[in-house]
C-alpha cells in the first residue's frame, strides 16, 4: 500500500479523509472515545503539513436514512476540542455540494462531512455516488482498518477516482497484523477466547499451519473440555459443535500444532459466586465453569516465556465479576512483564476491557479496536479496503 507520508508536498492539498469514528453514544454523548483518540496522529500529521483536510466517517447502522441520533456532530466537537481547531460539520446533501466551491483555501478548518451510512449509496458501493465523493478531494487517504472489510462506496469505490494512500493507523494495523500472521518471529503463542467457538473457527483454521501452538480459553474451552469426556455442569456450551472441534484437533495433528485448553478451572454456582478451583475430573453438575485455575495459568505462563510473538483475542473467563479475572488479568500482566522479549498483538471489545482494567493498553505492541475487520484479516479473508489500495 502507498502510505500517507510517501507524499512529499501536502501543502493545501485537498486530502479526503476516510476515519472510522464509529464510537459508542448514549443521549448525544460519547462514551468512549478510544477510536477517535487513536486517529489524533493522523490528523495533527495533516494539520502540520498544512493539509486541506475534509473527513468521511460514519456511526452505526442507519441504513441510508438519516437518523439524527446518529449525527457526527459529538465526534466534530470532541476533535475540535482534541486539536484546538475547528471543525465543521457538513449537513448539506452529498449531491449538493458545489466541488469547485467547497474548502476553496480552507486550511484553518477541517470539514467533515455527516454520517456517510445516511446515503444508502454508501453500502452499496455507488460508483456516482463515490465519483460526487472523489471531487471533493485530491487525494484519497484510508485511515479506517476497521471498516475497511466493508465494500463501501466511501472505501472501495472511491479509490477508483483518486490516488489513494493509506493512513498511519491503517499502516500500523496491517503491519501488526502481518507480524501474526504472514511475517511472524517464532515461536508464537496464540491464545484464542471468548464465549463461542463457531464464531473463531475461521481464525483457528486459518492460522493452524503457522502457529505452533494454540491456546483455548475462556467459555469456548467448555466445548473441547466436555469433548475430552469431562462434565462441564451447567457451564455455558454451544451445542453441535462436535464437529468443529473434531475438526480443530485433526487439523492440529496433521499441521503438529498443539491445541492447549485448560489443565483446572475455577467454577461458581452462580455468576456472582466466589471462586473455587477444581480439576477437571472434579466438576460437579451444579458448577459453572468461569475462569482458568492456577495450573493453566502457570502452562500459559510458560509457553509466554518460551515465545517470540503473542496473538490474543478474547478473555479467559468471566472477567466482569473480579473472581473470575484472574485468568486474563494474568495473561495481560504476563505478556507486558516479558516487554521488549516479546511482540504482542491484542484485539477485540472483551480483551481490550480487559487489558484497560490492568492500565496494559500502551504496553502492549499493538491493541487493535477493530473488531469484525480483525476477524477477518485473521481468517485470511480479502480486505476489499485494503484491495482497494494495493
Ligand atoms: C466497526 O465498528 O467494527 C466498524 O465501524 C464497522 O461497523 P459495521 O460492522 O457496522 O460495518
Amino acid at each position: 500500500m502507498k502510505k500517507i507520508e510517501d507524499l512529499k508536498d501536502l501543502n493545501k492539498k485537498k486530502i479526503l479523509l476516510r476515519l472510522d469514528l464509529n464510537v459508542p453514544l448514549k443521549d448525544s454523548k460519547i462514551t468512549d472515545t478510544t477510536r477517535i483518540d487513536k486517529i489524533l496522529p493522523t490528523l495533527k500529521y495533516l494539520i502540520e503539513k498544512n493539509s486541506q483536510i475534509i473527513i468521511i466517517s460514519h456511526i452505526g447502522r442507519p441504513k441510508g436514512k438519516i437518523d439524527s441520533k446518529l449525527s457526527m456532530l459529538p465526534v466534530c466537537e470532541y476533535l475540535s476540542f482534541k486539536l484546538n481547531k475547528k471543525v465543521e460539520l457538513i449537513n448539506k446533501k452529498i449531491f449538493d455540494i458545489d466541488s469547485i466551491s467547497f474548502l476553496e483555501n480552507e486550511v484553518n478548518k477541517i470539514f467533515f462531512l455527516e454520517n456517510i451510512r445516511f446515503y444508502e449509496q454508501e453500502e452499496r458501493n455507488d460508483e456516482e455516488f463515490a465519483k460526487k465523493l472523489s471531487s471533493f478531494g485530491e487525494i484519497f487517504v484510508n485511515d479506517a482498518f476497521s471498516c475497511s472489510h466493508r465494500k463501501h462506496a466511501s472505501v472501495d469505490k472511491i479509490t477508483k477516482f483518486l490516488p489513494s494512500y493509506c493512513g498511519i493507523q491503517m499502516n500500523a494495523e496491517v503491519n501488526a497484523l502481518k507480524k501474526v500472521t504472514s511475517d511472524i518471529q517464532k515461536p508464537i503463542a496464540c491464545i484464542i477466547g471468548g464465549s463461542k467457538i463457531s464464531t473463531k473457527i475461521s481464525v483457528i483454521k486459518n492460522l493452524l499451519p503457522k502457529f505452533e501452538k494454540i491456546i483455548i480459553v475462556g467459555a469456548m474451552a467448555n466445548n473441547v473440555i466436555k469433548y475430552k469426556g469431562f462434565n462441564v455442569g451447567n457451564s455455558i456450551i454451544e451445542n453441535n459443535c462436535n464437529n468443529i472441534i473434531e475438526e480443530i484437533f485433526s487439523l492440529a495433528k496433521k499441521n503438529t500444532c498443539e491445541i492447549i485448553f485448560p489443565k483446572d478451572v475455577a467454577v461458581g454456582k452462580k455468576l456472582d459466586d466466589k471462586a473455587k478451583i477444581k480439576d477437571l475430573s472434579d466438576i460437579q453438575d451444579d458448577d459453572i465453569i468461569l475462569d482458568i485455575g492456577p495450573k493453566t495459568i502457570s502452562l500459559i505462563n510458560s509457553i509466554l516465556e518460551n515465545s517470540k510473538s503473542v496473538l490474543w483475542n478474547g478473555p479467559a473467563g468471566y472477567f466482569e465479576n473480579t473472581n473470575f479475572a484472574i485468568g486474563s488479568e494474568e495473561i495481560g500482566k504476563k505478556i507486558v512483564s516479558l516487554g521488549n522479549k516479546i511482540y504482542s498483538v491484542a484485539g477485540g471489545g472483551d480483551t481490550i476491557a480487559v487489558i484497560n482494567k490492568i492500565n496494559a493498553l500502551k504496553k502492549f505492541n499493538f491493541v487493535s479496536t477493530a473488531g469484525g475487520a480483525f476477524l477477518e484479516y485473521l481468517e485470511g479473508k480479502e480486505i476489499p479496503g485494503i484491495r482497494a489500495l494495493n
